[in-house]
């Protein structure tokens, strides 16, 4: 089976959406900074803080390398991982990419009483996400299979994620 690898700003509901569409598809389900913060035995906050981001990104990008040679996955992403164009290119060879959009306002909503997000840890988050969405927008739009999760809810999202995965994976068998 193909992974599912769901990418998308932060707060666009990839670990929530994701973990539901795993078990409902009998897919295995991953989290990569969940598996950072494994492996490691620090927070992502904590790594940002003490090895800088971008120790992170190459952590990720060695994640990602080990990730695609398994199959039958959902994987949930962090929101950054577009920023290497390999990432992207090297999940879309052994899975189906779907990508997770959200509203400014809704992101903010969604994350402003997190601590763990250290992007966001800013005096003025609002702005912050903005910046990020704006300079990130067109990595986000390249991806051709996006689901808007701003104004539905998570049951109709899994749904819709769970519909464009089954449609890609139904087509590729049948040689369409
Ligand atoms: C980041 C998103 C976070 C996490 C890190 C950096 C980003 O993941 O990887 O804080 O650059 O957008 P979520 O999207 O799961 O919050």
């Amino acid at each position: 089976m193909k992974n599912l690898v769901l990418v998308g700003f932060m707060g666009t509901g990839k670990t929530a959406v994701g973990q539901r569409v795993a078990a409902r598809l009998g897919l295995t389900f991953v989290d990569t900074d969940h598996l950072i913060e494994q492996r490691t035995g620090q927070s992502i906050a904590q790594i940002f803080e003490t090895q800088g981001e971008p120790y992170f990104r190459k952590f990720e990008r060695e994640l990602v390398r080990e990730l695609v040679a398994r199959q039958g996955h959902v994987i949930a992403t962090g929101g950054g991982i577009v920023l290497d164009p390999n990432n992207v290119r090297d999940f879309a060879r052994t899975g189906v990419v779907i990508c997770l959009w959200a509203e400014p306002a809704v992101i903010y909503e969604r994350t402003r009483y997190a601590k763990h997000r250290p992007l966001l840890q800013e005096t003025d988050p609002r702005r912050r996400i903005e910046e990020l969405l704006h300079q990130r927008a067109p990595l986000y739009q390249a991806i051709a299979l996006r689901v808007d999760t701003s104004y539905t809810t998570v049951e109709k999202n899994v749904e819709a994620v769970s519909a464009l995965y089954r449609d890609q994976t139904a087509s590729a068998h049948a040689g369409i």
